[in-house]
């Protein structure tokens, strides 16, 4: 099976509808329990939301999760990048599955009510319908975990970031109270555990993703070859990382540069920002990271758009416009003149260089 690996599922399910790939995800539900027919609709939205998440979080950075990202060719390397990928996806199915749960899309599940009635601290106890991210936790592990086959350390290591996902769907969780008393006086209030909005969970895992921490595997104990020796090496190696770190293996490959035999378009032609309101500073910098490090010059380019405007109603009943037209501004990484395939001579990256590549 040496194609099951990594989010091969994800593919899989993002595709049941393209030909060439229907019989894998008939083989994947035809092993499974017959039982979960019933959620693959909403694990396939769940993978769905953890991807357009990705590529909200990165869309001003140079990897903007593109679609190679969530393909086999493109998560056969352990990347930073792809310990993300790994965990928003475990994290958009677990969500879904939770939200169907508490909104009774789901015959078998309803909200987590365990502790109602119980006091849950000073002044309140627990009430209402709290999120069963328990529920949400299971399927979502029996799904995308069931992937990863292989005994190696990339299985180890990309069944760790699924988990830290799933825990940051809990880490983000909420708790919203209602008052109850005399004319609302608050003397007591009931509480519950609410999911935050996706994008929480998003921001959370991207904070992850820039703390994630390289895997350290004894190597010298895994060259020694033998299948405990190997296991061994891996536990140990896991020994000092939190449940809720992202981790990787294998050191990014230059995002500036386009490669193709890694799916990866590189930044030339990508757009970035520089003026505008409530840009964040990440924003702003958009385009010395996107361009100038990369070797690149930020080309401004304007179109000109035609839209009605000025509209006046006529008693009765036409409406006169004038065309008005619009220039819109973007600015996009192009090549610099006279500078082929030879930019990496002029490729700045430390902060020393950069008030030479900042100026437009
Ligand atoms: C689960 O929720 C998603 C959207 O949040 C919805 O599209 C899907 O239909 C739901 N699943 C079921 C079984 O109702
Ligand atoms: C593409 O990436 C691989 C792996 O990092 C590297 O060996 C190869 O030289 C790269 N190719 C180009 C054209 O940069």
């Amino acid at each position: 099976m040496e194609m099951m690996h990594s989010l091969f599922w994800l593919l899989a399910l993002l595709h049941t509808i393209c030909p060439g790939q229907a019989w894998l995800a008939g083989n994947l539900l035809m092993t499974g329990p017959k039982a979960y027919l019933t959620y693959t609709r909403s694990v396939q939205i769940g993978a769905q939301s953890g991807i357009e998440e990705c590529k909200h979080q990165f869309a001003w950075d140079r990897w903007n999760c593109p679609d190679s990202a969530i393909q086999l060719k493109g998560l056969r390397r352990a990347t930073r990048e792809s310990s993300f990928v790994h965990a928003i996806s475990a994290a958009g199915v677990m969500y879904t599955l939770t939200r169907n749960c508490s909104l009774g899309d789901l015959d078998n599940c309803g909200c987590d009510v365990s502790r109602n009635g119980k006091i849950g601290g000073r002044g309140w106890l627990w009430g209402g319908c709290s999120d069963n991210v328990d529920f949400g936790e299971r399927i979502s592990k029996q799904y995308v975990d069931a992937q990863e086959t292989g005994q190696d350390s990339r299985a180890a290591v990309n069944l760790h970031n699924n988990a830290a996902g799933r825990l940051a769907v809990k880490a983000t969780m909420k708790r919203i109270c209602r008052c109850h008393g005399m004319s609302e006086s608050c003397s007591v209030q009931t509480c519950w555990t609410q999911l935050s909005e996706f994008r929480e969970v998003g921001n959370y895992l991207k904070l992850k993703h820039n703390q994630a921490q390289k895997l350290d595997i004894d190597k010298k104990r895994m060259r020694a070859g033998n299948s405990a020796d190997n296991r061994g090496a891996i536990v140990d190696a896991f020994s000092s990382v939190a449940p809720t770190d992202l981790i990787y293996l294998e050191d990014s490959p230059d995002y500036c540069r386009r490669n193709t035999s890694l799916g990866l378009y590189g930044t030339e032609g990508r757009e970035c920002v520089q003026h505008g309101e409530a840009l964040s500073q990440w924003e702003r910098r958009s385009c010395r990271r996107l361009c100038h490090e990369c070797g690149l010059r930020v080309e401004e380019r304007r179109t000109e758009v035609v839209s009605s405007c000025n509209c006046k109603f006529h008693w009765c009943c036409t409406v006169n416009c004038e065309d008005c037209s619009q220039v819109i501004v973007k600015h996009v990484c192009a090549r610099r003149e006279g500078d082929g395939h030879s930019f990496r001579r002029r490729y700045h990256r430390g902060p020393s260089s950069l008030s030479k590549s900042v100026n437009m």
